[in-house]
């Protein structure tokens, strides 16, 4: 909060006009309607206009003193509801897999001051899977010798679906397991992974061998703050997200030879962010970085921290300018299902037979469909031996 505070603080010292704040969700499904709030404080200025754009293309514009006020240009992925839309906020009225992008608002004041502001975000969508996983290519009962040879294979969905087999609840290791090519379907990736082993032993066979595949999406999604500093003069000129990472720690000017030190923080967050130092673009090496451990607060929240330190040379100040930023990069499962199968025993027969088969599914939820009870005593006494 004291960063925060902080960091506004210096941006209020700086300016007359404030970007407070860009509200613009990080992960949306496909076809979900979407609010892109931008707020400011003009302060003393007066509003001459309020543009926003995705990847650096102009989609609206808002000039409160011409009629009509709004304008809006053609964009893919970019539906806009005008009537919704307005001075602080765009509404989007759906939103498809060309709707990803890096969304800026830039906030002028009139003359005389004409002082610009901006902030961008990244929005990211998703497509779930129309339908659940599936086993091809398993047998109904299996003899000793047989080949095992079954692929879990993922409907289409974006991103694509990471496959894990598991036996007996333990994860086959990746020798026994073979990638194949993924399906690809207009922006859509399905994935497929085979799974092949010998059935061998005899009298291990009763005990029933539970197998199953595991289907996970995984939505990546970045924030990020980026520090300007010409010719020695700090220029903020993109804001973050509230909700992002903030720096602190910096001063606001910096000569050649001057020692930097800086923290990136992110507060509030369930799951820690990986975060990452960029100085003029380029990835900062472990050895100019001071790794902190996640700080626990007793709400459950936690603060992820990351310090930056180098002497300024040259090379930092290219340009006149130099440039530090820290991305906080986020993982949020979207989708997890199953498939599962037994082997077991099979009284008529002497094979192994093909017991059960069966998918649950769960939306974006963190709970791991957990085996029955009775399945665990067998999970030592796997009658395969691997390929
Ligand atoms: C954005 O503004 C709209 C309209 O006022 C509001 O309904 C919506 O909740 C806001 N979104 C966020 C994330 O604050
Ligand atoms: C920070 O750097 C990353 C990686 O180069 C870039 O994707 C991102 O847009 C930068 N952020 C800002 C606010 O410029
Ligand atoms: C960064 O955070 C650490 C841990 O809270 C603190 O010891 C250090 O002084 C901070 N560095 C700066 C430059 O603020
Ligand atoms: C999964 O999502 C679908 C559609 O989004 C919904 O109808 C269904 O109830 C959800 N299932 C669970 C287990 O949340």
């Amino acid at each position: 909060m004291i960063l925060l505070w902080l960091t506004l603080f210096f941006i209020k010292e700086l300016h007359g006009l404030r970007l407070l704040d860009l509200e613009v969700p990080s992960v949306v499904e496909s076809g979900d309607p979407v609010w892109l709030n931008c707020s400011f404080d003009l302060e003393h200025d007066d509003l001459y206009s309020v543009k926003w754009y995705k990847n650096s293309v102009e989609f609206y514009r808002y000039l409160p003193k011409e009629e009509p006020r709004a304008h809006q240009y053609e964009l893919p992925g970019v539906y806009i509801d005008l009537e919704r839309s307005g001075e602080n906020y765009v509404s989007l009225s759906q939103t498809d897999l060309d709707s990803e992008g890096t969304y800026r608002c830039e906030v002028s004041a009139e003359a005389p001051s004409f002082q610009t502001e901006r902030a961008e975000r990244e929005l990211k969508t998703y497509e779930l899977p129309k339908e659940d996983p599936v086993m091809e290519g398993i047998q109904d009962s299996y003899s000793p010798g047989d080949v095992v040879d079954v692929t879990c294979v993922a409907a289409p969905s974006k991103p694509a679906a990471v496959l894990k087999w598991f036996i007996n609840d333990k994860e086959t290791p990746k020798n026994y397991q073979k990638p194949l090519l993924p399906i690809t379907k207009e922006k859509l990736f399905g994935s497929k992974l085979a799974l092949t082993f010998v059935v061998k032993q005899t009298h291990q066979w009763n005990n029933p061998t539970h197998i199953r595949c595991t289907s996970v999406i995984v939505q990546e999604y970045s924030q990020s703050i980026e520090e300007l500093f010409i010719r020695d003069i700090k220029s903020t000129e993109l804001r973050a997200a509230k909700d992002g990472p903030q720096i602190s720690g910096l001063k606001s000017n910096y000569e050649l030879g001057d020692k930097v030190n800086a923290n990136c923080s992110l507060p509030k967050v369930v799951s820690p962010p990986i975060l990452r130092w960029y100085v003029n673009k380029e990835e900062v090496m472990p050895d100019q970085l001071d790794q902190y451990q996640t700080i626990e607060c007793k709400d459950g929240y936690k603060t992820a921290l990351l310090g930056l330190h180098f002497t300024i040379t040259e090379k930092h100040f290219r340009n006149g300018e130099m440039r530090l930023n820290c991305t906080a990069t986020f993982s949020k499962v979207i989708d997890r299902r199953d498939v599962d199968a037994v082997i077991g025993t099979n009284q008529q027969s002497s094979g192994l037979q093909l017991s059960e088969k069966k998918t649950k599914g769960t939306n974006g939820s963190v709970v791991l469909y957990k085996l029955p009870w009775r399945f665990l005593s067998h999970i030592f006494i796997i009658s395969l031996i691997l390929q």
